[in-house]
């Protein structure tokens, strides 16, 4: 058992319960917050740590959504229209592919926990980051992805899904939870929809889509025209879109842990469905941005659960979850700033907690022991500036727990 004190603790609960010097105890479970002081007199024989000048004690960060088989872009990709972006994926994915080696992506994630991520929900295509997520000391909840809208291909899809599935499946752990991702609903059958999602219900797996990402996805969905549609005659020789983005959604009933990431382009009636399945939203503003995405109105999605997501490096120029909350503080200009940084720190933290179903996220008594410790350079002045000023300062962090564990 160990009690770490801090100047700052952020539970990130729902009511943003903040303690000034403040300590908790743990082993591999949060046993007790509080303040340190009384915390000290009341475990006086256990090993513990001083609250140090202006540091700051909160969960560690939880990055929602990441497809770390991209991992080796940085300037092969292109930005700044969604078509392009996508054709240059297509083009480009196997040699991208290739250079993320196993030892390229396990050295991706140690930056990552370095800048304060204890655990991912990692989308994966191929299943060739794997090993890396085994060997990672973050909790990675491993979403294979089920992919193609082409009726003759689906039983071979399939099997592929399968397969991937099963092998994360024979290396589940405490830190490897496997899960199933719905790539889209303009690139996913119903039949493979179907399917992967009587799976997920069946193994009681946590689910992730992609869903409404850019205007020319909703223009196919909703009218079967616009950018899509040259796309979909070139390389799949389709002409109509495979479901519409409602009939999409109804598919996704009766799942505990489910997650649609970006819903940029979504309307009132697909956001109220998105709420009535109980479902977070993926939000990942520096990918909406360098694709040329429309920006999630967050004004829009309140009564949403929300979680924040870096997408991969293939729309990212960071996987530091630090990176991404200073994009979204900066790009959410009609937020109230301080308002919005709590509430940032709270989706990265307890929203994609409740994402990818993970018992996380919150300082508080019984969640898993997963705590990240960093000082600001600072004194801070005003309470109601802590959580903008984590989030404009914090790059690294000093000590990172995982699961009890320093990292
Ligand atoms: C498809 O298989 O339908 C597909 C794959 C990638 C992007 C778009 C569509
Ligand atoms: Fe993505």
């Amino acid at each position: 058992m160990i009690l770490q004190g801090a100047n700052w603790l952020l539970t990130c609960d729902k009511n943003n319960t903040i303690i000034q010097d403040g300590g908790i105890v743990f082993d591999d479970k949060i046993i007790e917050i509080g303040y340190f002081s009384q915390l000290k007199e009341k475990y006086p024989n256990i090993t513990s740590y001083e609250p140090k000048q202006n540091s700051v004690l909160m969960p560690g960060l939880i990055n929602s959504h990441v497809h770390l088989e991209f991992s080796a872009n940085k300037t092969t990709l292109q930005y700044g229209n969604f078509m392009d972006w996508l054709h240059s994926v297509i083009d480009k994915r196997d040699v991208l592919i290739e250079k993320a080696t196993s030892q390229y992506i396990e050295d991706k994630l140690t930056q990552m926990y370095k800048s304060g991520t204890t655990s991912i929900g990692a989308v994966s295509s191929y299943g060739f980051e794997m090993d890396a997520c085994l060997n990672t000391p973050i909790n990675v909840v491993y979403f294979n992805e089920v992919i193609g809208s082409k009726g003759d291909m689906v039983d071979t899809l399939l099997a592929d899904f399968n397969a991937r599935l099963q092998s994360s499946i024979s290396n589940k752990n405490s830190s490897f939870i496997p899960a199933i991702a719905i790539h889209s609903p303009y690139s996913v059958h119903p039949f493979l929809l179907r399917e992967a999602i009587n799976i997920a219900r069946e193994l009681k797996l946590s689910v992730s889509a992609h869903f409404l990402e850019s205007s020319e996805e909703k223009e196919w969905l909703e009218k079967n025209s616009g950018g899509f549609l040259n796309f979909f005659k070139n390389f799949l020789g389709q002409t109509t879109a495979v479901t519409k983005p409602l009939e999409f959604l109804n598919q996704f009933k009766h799942l505990e842990h489910l997650s649609f990431t970006h819903c940029v382009e979504a309307n009132d009636e697909e956001l109220e469905k998105i709420k009535e399945l109980n479902a977070t939203i993926n939000h990942c503003v520096t990918s909406n941005r360098l694709l040329n995405n429309t920006k999630l109105d967050l004004d829009n999605v309140n009564g949403i659960n929300l979680s924040i997501g870096t997408d991969g490096l293939s729309s990212n120029n960071s996987l530091s979850m630090f990176d991404e909350l200073r994009n979204a503080l900066m790009i959410h200009t009609n937020s109230n700033l301080n308002g919005l940084a709590d509430k940032l720190l709270k989706a990265a933290t307890s929203g994609g907690a409740k994402a990818l179903g993970l018992n996380k996220g919150i300082l508080e008594k019984n969640k898993d022991a997963d705590i990240i410790l960093f000082s600001l350079a600072d004194e801070i002045e005003e309470k109601k500036n802590l959580s903008t000023h984590i989030i404009l300062h914090t790059k690294e962090v000093d000590k990172i727990i995982i699961g009890g564990t320093y990292v």
